[in-house]
């Protein structure tokens, strides 16, 4: 979603704002801008990538300014409605929804204002510089303003009477200070700056700084000035760079293996598991844990709906799983010791915190997040915490996301059986080893590579397709599914195999390619019979299975053998070839696959 920069030096901060704004265009944007102070106000907005923006900046010089990479909520994309937004000396960009901007506009307009976008942000600019007008410096103007406002937001602001300094504030919306030497910055997201600073402060919510090419200053929601903890980001430029690899999607799929070796790594020489894995209190939290619910969004949801079978069987827990826009808005019964486990790459996603917030002032006090990003503020909001150890995932699709959350729910759910007495020595030891060849196991199946590209020439002419599997990688093929429409613009529908004479068996003809995962578990010769369902229709059948799944290809039927047999851990390796699949259809079709259309990386509005 929506991007922000804000830098003030002693040098020319343009470079580094557009360079910022580079580094944040994986969240997804429509529309880009900068404004900066040098003698007066200078705007320049562009509906273009980050580059013509660069172009359209030339010879700009100056060492205060703003900008921003815009995702549209209010107003259509169009320059009128990308920020900065100005009014008078003030300029603003901010991120999130202002939810009372309509009556605020009515009210701006009654004392003169004129509005010159459709954007909820207009008001933010207008109702600063209603405050400064009224006396005071921008700091506090900036807070007398955030007092008026409802919704969530992330927001930096400049003013051509003050040069000397930018003012920022926070309200469930991330944003970020970077301290250099004698050079200060802001951004919602640490990648921004990764040129610049490793120092990092995370503003809390309600927080709003000041910052001077010298100096910081932080005041709380209460108004009382307080100090923040300086972190050293672990961010490489590197680890945020295409290196060898054509797209950052590619990039992510291939890097899996290292990503779960990662993850796991807290438990490759260990010989037990313990449930401080998850945070020092989990002992207890643990202990006292009958059932769990599951908040999540996209793909962290189709994780959530994988562990459900694992946390079910393993540890033999009731698990419910939600997607957290529903469960937030719905009347659920609650638990007060029910697990709350929410699962996100961002750590930041709207929808999930509010779920998570949902839930706790319902009574469910525990809380684990399973999150990529350390200091997110879902993170923050949980008692318990496991970190993924992905590394930064640039293109919006999720890949090694994915496959990492599910490395750290086989963990749970083993750590909650050996809790209730359900996992024997023997087992333990056996799944541990098998969690240390998992990454291997990971590198076999993508060289399932170029059968897969054959595959995906076949499914790219076709406008729809569908996914089946069934029990624990029924969640699979949503993911496949998934995958396939959000970058290839294929719409494709996955459905437990048993619900193809229920109603979808009515689609499939020989233009309805069929994918199917089929290892060979104790629903194969169920599976098979679906399968034979679709033949019998005509349809064509691409179908993922082991070496010992007995079927066979043969006309109308294409079968990939998966290199290994992964038993409970079979979810996690299916996964790789429908993100192959995904990956390259959609490069044939020529979209680009970082960037899918209307999408954005972190969804931090509702
Ligand atoms: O950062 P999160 O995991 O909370 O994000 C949730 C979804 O927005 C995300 O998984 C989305 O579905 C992906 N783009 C799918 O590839």
């Amino acid at each position: 979603m929506c991007g922000i920069v804000g830098a003030i030096a002693g040098r020319n901060v343009v470079p580094i704002l557009i360079e910022g704004l580079k580094r944040l265009e994986y969240r997804g944007y429509d529309s880009a801008g900068i404004a900066v102070l040098n003698g007066g106000l200078q705007r320049l907005r562009s509906t273009g990538r980050v580059v013509e923006l660069e172009k359209i900046a030339g010879s700009l010089s100056a060492t205060v300014g703003i900008a921003h990479t815009r995702w549209a909520t209010h107003g259509v994309p169009s320059e009128r409605n990308a920020h900065p937004h100005v009014s008078g000396g003030v300029s603003v960009v901010h991120n999130g929804i202002i939810e009372n901007h309509d009556s605020m506009r009515e009210e701006l307009r009654g004392k003169g204002y004129k509005f010159a976008s459709d954007t909820d942000t207009e008001v933010i600019a207008h109702l600063v510089h209603d405050h400064l007008r009224q006396g005071g410096p921008l700091f506090e103007a900036v807070r007398s303003a955030t007092v008026e406002l409802q919704g969530a937001y992330a927001i930096a602001v400049i003013d051509e009477s003050d040069a000397g300094r930018i003012v920022v504030a926070r309200h469930g919306a991330p944003l970020l200070l970077g301290l250099g030497v004698d050079e200060n910055f802001a951004a919602s997201d640490a990648s921004a700056l990764i040129q610049v600073t490793p120092r990092i402060i995370y503003l809390e919510d309600g927080d709003c700084a000041e910052l001077s090419q010298s100096s910081l200053k932080i005041m709380d929601a209460f108004g009382n000035l307080v100090e923040r903890r300086v972190h050293i980001s672990q961010l490489s430029a590197a680890s945020v760079e295409l290196g060898q690899y054509k797209t950052f999607m590619q990039k992510e799929i291939f890097e899996q293996p290292m990503a779960v070796a990662n993850t796991l790594e807290v438990v490759t020489s260990a010989t037990a598991l313990i449930p401080e894995l998850f945070g020092a209190r989990a002992g207890v939290i643990f202990k006292e844990t009958n059932a769990v619910l599951i908040l999540a969004c996209g793909t962290s949801y189709h994780a959530g709906m994988v562990a459900r079978y694992w946390l079910e069987s393993l540890a033999g827990l009731p698990c419910n799983v939600e997607i957290a826009s529903e469960y937030r808005y719905r009347e659920s019964v609650s638990n007060p010791r029910c697990l709350v486990v929410t699962i996100s790459q961002s750590g930041e996603t709207a929808d999930t915190l509010a779920a998570l917030n949902f839930a706790k002032a319902r009574g469910q006090e525990n809380s684990l997040a399973i999150c990529n990003v350390p200091e997110s503020a879902l993170i923050r909001s949980s008692d318990l915490r496991f970190l993924t150890r992905a590394g930064p995932e640039i293109g919006v699709a999720s890949t090694k996301a994915f496959t990492t959350q599910l490395a750290s729910l086989v963990l749970l759910a083993m750590v909650l059986a050996k809790v209730r007495g359900r996992l024997g020595k023997q087992w333990e030891s056996e799944m541990l080893n098998s969690l240390r060849h998992l990454p291997a196991a990971l590198t076999r199946v993508l060289g399932t590579e170029p059968q897969i590209v054959r595959w995906a020439e076949c499914l790219a002419p076709h406008r729809h397709a569908l996914f089946l599997g069934r029990g624990v990688h029924w969640p699979i093929a949503m993911e496949g599914a998934l995958k396939l429409k959000e970058i290839s613009y294929i719409h494709a529908e996955a459905y437990a195999a048993g619900e193809l004479k229920h109603g979808p068996l009515a689609l499939v003809d020989q233009d309805m390619p069929v994918f199917a995962i089929a290892p060979n578990d104790e629903l194969l010769e169920k599976l098979k019979s679906n399968l034979q369902e679709v033949s019998a229709r005509g349809g064509r059948l691409f179908v993922l299975a082991d070496q010992d799944a007995r079927l066979s290809e043969g006309s109308g039927t294409d079968v990939i053998r998966m290199p290994d047999h992964a038993g409970m851990l079979s979810p996690i390796l299916h996964t790789i070839p429908l993100q192959m699949l995904a990956y390259h259809a959609a490069i044939l079709r020529g979209n680009d696959v970082d960037k899918p259309r209307n999408l954005a990386k972190s969804v931090t509005v509702e």
